[in-house]
């Protein structure tokens, strides 16, 4: 599992318990903080919460190729991931990263279909991620095409993880991960919701109450 937030106080609270791999953000999450992107992520590699994937910009292969070295100039390349959007232009960047260093760690992003994760992986990604809510939201199955991605990395076994993202529901993460996704990477209100059930908070509380009854009792 993947934490999608750059708020350091949802970090803090969600990585303690060690259940998460790292943190995902892409330049909207980062938007939100209103801090620089080079700060706010040096305060996340502060926390020590594992892999912190940065999403490069940029409209020619050259731009993001350069946006890259950036964000992999803010740590260890071990303990940052690079986002690279897949369309055909990040077909490419990927291939000059890996050609440059087959260590880097790439989390192809953006997906909207299953054709663009098979492409995403064969050009070498370590990671792909299919939008799930997105493609709902536009008509698309992201069931079927997580499924169908899945099919092919394991016939052709490829070195390629799919990271399901984008989730407004915490059934939508449950179906992703049942259709063969690897991992996601879940907001922090949906990973709440997951824990925090009510059927579950109240039967903790009626467990406590009565622990305590006991107590008082004998
Ligand atoms: C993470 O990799 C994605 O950028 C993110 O999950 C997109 O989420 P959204 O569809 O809620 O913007």
């Amino acid at each position: 599992m993947f934490l999608d937030t750059a708020n350091i106080k949802e970090i803090k609270d969600a990585t303690k318990m060690g259940v998460f791999r790292g943190v995902t953000t892409n330049p909207t999450i980062l938007l939100k903080e209103n801090t620089p992107r080079v700060k706010k992520i040096k305060e996340i590699l502060d926390l020590s919460v594992g892999l912190v994937y940065v999403q490069c910009i940029g409209k020619t292969v050259e731009e993001r190729l350069k946006d890259c070295e950036d964000i992999l100039s803010l740590d260890s390349e071990t303990r940052i991931g690079l986002k690279v959007p897949m369309d055909i232009t990040g077909l490419e960047v990927v291939k000059l990263l890996k050609q440059k260093n087959p260590d880097h760690r790439i989390l192809g992003t953006a997906i909207y279909s299953a054709d663009q994760g098979i492409f995403a992986a064969l050009a070498g990604c370590n990671s792909i991620a299919p939008y799930i809510n997105r493609m709902s939201n536009n008509d698309l199955d992201p069931y079927k095409a997580v499924s169908i991605i899945r099919d092919f990395i394991d016939e052709r076994q490829l070195n390629c993880e799919i990271l399901g993202a984008s989730f407004k529901n915490t059934n939508q993460v449950i179906q992703t991960l049942a259709s063969g996704a690897h991992s996601v990477t879940i907001p922090y209100n949906i990973f709440e919701k997951m824990m925090n059930k009510e059927l579950a908070v109240s039967a903790i509380e009626t467990f406590n109450r009565h622990g305590e009854m006991l107590k008082e009792k004998y």
